[in-house]
């Protein structure tokens, strides 16, 4: 039997969904888990701006199970290792993630692979995975060097730049290449800045819960609308010349126009667009975070930025890193300072969910239909798993150190069926371009920034990230070369 469709949602319009959220809530037939459950307005803005903090009180007062009522709705949260294999591997069916309190995504992704749920989720995965194995990956490279080595053309030394911003335009770019096919410089493309239509449309997820349940002009709803409308101009354009032309190559959307499942059944250009308006999201929001965080870290910590050229001074031949020498771990000291900053920061930092059924975990119950969520971000900040979590790190993740790391404590790219499917391809992509800035500029932090967070959904920094480039000069090079020495670089 072909899955054509995934279910519908129980309700689109957000009173609505307000409304069956507290009779869900009624209808428990179990209790939910002790915790802050009385309504606050005070919470819920919390909630918005710092979460790590509120969580992480949550689970010192609670343990790894409780709730917090976020605006109108209880939200179970899940923390730590065993809390994250229960839900993301060993009880995964038991959560759908299409329902979770993150649903109004689906009105910019669609019907991808991130918000729906076997059987069809399934299906999607099977269809996609081929597109994500190692020795595609690895040949996207290319793209990766040749995108970033054109966008540092344009910094200069002395300059006051927004690396999150760059970094934002540079991975669409490379998403857009590598993932699609689509030339970011070719007619359909130039017609739009992608990168500034993202802004626009996950804007939305930035701004309060209350000013979410608002529709008409100007609200942060029709400007999700409009930037998709857009988005999904170009989408649909490029599907529909490479039906006409015909024209093939490697990239994922090749692979979805020619798909068919093990009924003969063919993805419908609307199926095509979600799956590539998920990828386009997700190839691009959590690389770009993940850069904005490793260098806001290596500008508070010079000696880890040298020990990175170093490194590259020692293994990589004119500077210029294979795809193989990036994959297979060769440049450890850039590994671990990747590891650390998505223990740090992991962009991805929630797990939204809804239960199925009733269930118990750690001596609580929770209902049928309840919110639960598993964190990553709170989860790597447990000082009983990780010492002095808010230490920036690097050799906790050395060989050795890293196998004291508990199972399903550290989960950055989430875990079991729905791990991230492109993991290979955002780390190369991080990889790739923190190497290239890392051997040429020191990146220095104004003097006065201080670090906040916003959500949209991914965490990102709140004011971007102004940084001052600067040409790494020869001095801190033999400086580096001898840090090298010293950390047994050969
Ligand atoms: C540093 C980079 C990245 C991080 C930290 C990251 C993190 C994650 C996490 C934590 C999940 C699981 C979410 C959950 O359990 O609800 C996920 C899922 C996903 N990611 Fe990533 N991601 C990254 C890069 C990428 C890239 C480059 C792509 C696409 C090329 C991508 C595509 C996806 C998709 C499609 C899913 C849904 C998978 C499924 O449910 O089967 N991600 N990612």
């Amino acid at each position: 039997m072909p899955v054509l469709e995934p279910p519908a949602l129980r309700h689109e319009n957000p009173f609505r969904i307000l409304m069956q959220d507290l009779a869900d809530e009624r209808a428990a037939t179990v209790p939910y888990p002790p915790g802050e459950t009385r309504f606050s307005l005070a919470r819920t803005k919390r909630f918005i701006d710092e979460p790590l903090p509120l969580l992480l009180e949550g689970y010192e007062r609670y343990g790894p199970i409780f709730t917090l009522r976020i605006l109108h709705s209880r939200v179970v949260f899940m923390l730590g290792p065993e809390a994250n294999h229960y839900i993301a591997v060993s009880h995964a069916t038991n959560f759908r993630w299409r329902e979770s309190h993150f649903r109004d995504l689906i009105a910019l992704l669609g019907d991808g692979l991130l918000t729906t749920d076997d059987p069809y989720h399934k299906r999607s995965r099977q269809i996609m995975l081929p597109a994500f194995h190692r020795e595609r990956i690895a040949s996207s490279i290319g793209v990766m060097l040749e995108e970033t080595e054109r966008a540092l053309e344009q910094w200069t030394p002395g300059e006051r730049i927004d690396l999150y911003g760059w970094t934002r335009r540079l991975a669409t770019r490379v998403a857009m290449k590598a993932l699609f096919g689509i030339d970011p410089d070719g007619e359909t493309a130039r017609s739009i800045d992608a990168a500034a239509l993202f802004e626009q449309a996950l804007w939305f997820y930035a701004s309060g819960y209350q000013f979410r349940f608002l529709r008409g002009p100007r609200t942060p709803w029709a400007q999700l609308q409009e930037a998709s409308k857009r988005l999904n101009r170009m989408l649909y354009g490029e599907i529909a010349r490479r039906r006409a032309t015909g024209e093939r190559g490697e990239d994922v959307l090749s692979l979805l126009l020619d798909a068919e499942d093990e009924a003969g059944e063919r993805l419908t250009d609307m199926q095509i667009r979600d799956e590539t308006m998920t990828l386009l999201f997700a190839g691009h929001d959590t690389t770009t975070s993940t850069v904005a965080f490793m260098f806001y870290e290596l500008a508070r910590h010079p000696h880890l930025a040298d020990e990175l050229v170093a490194e590259q001074r020692a293994l990589l031949r004119d500077g210029r890193p294979s795809g193989e020498q990036l994959m297979g771990g060769e440049l450890a000291q850039l590994e671990m300072t990747l590891e650390e900053t998505l223990r740090k920061y992991p962009p991805a930092w929630i797990g939204p969910r809804k239960s199925v059924e009733a269930f118990e975990f750690g001596g609580h119950t929770v209902p049928a239909n309840a919110y639960v969520d598993y964190s990553s971000w709170a989860s790597h900040h447990l000082p009983d798993v990780f010492d002095e979590p808010e230490a920036f790190r690097p050799e906790r993740f050395a060989v050795q150190a890293r196998k004291r790391i508990p199972k399903g404590a550290y989960i950055p790219f989430g875990g079991g069926s729905r791990t991230c499917i492109g993991m290979r391809f955002g780390q190369l992509e991080v990889r790739t371009i923190a190497t290239l800035i890392a051997q040429r500029y020191t990146l220095e932090l104004p003097s006065d920034f201080a670090l906040t967070y916003r959500q949209m959904p991914t965490i990102s920094p709140r004011e971007g990230l102004p940084m001052t480039v600067r040409l790494r000069s020869e001095k801190a090079r033999s400086q580096g070369e001898r840090v090298g020495e010293r950390v047994g670089v050969q």
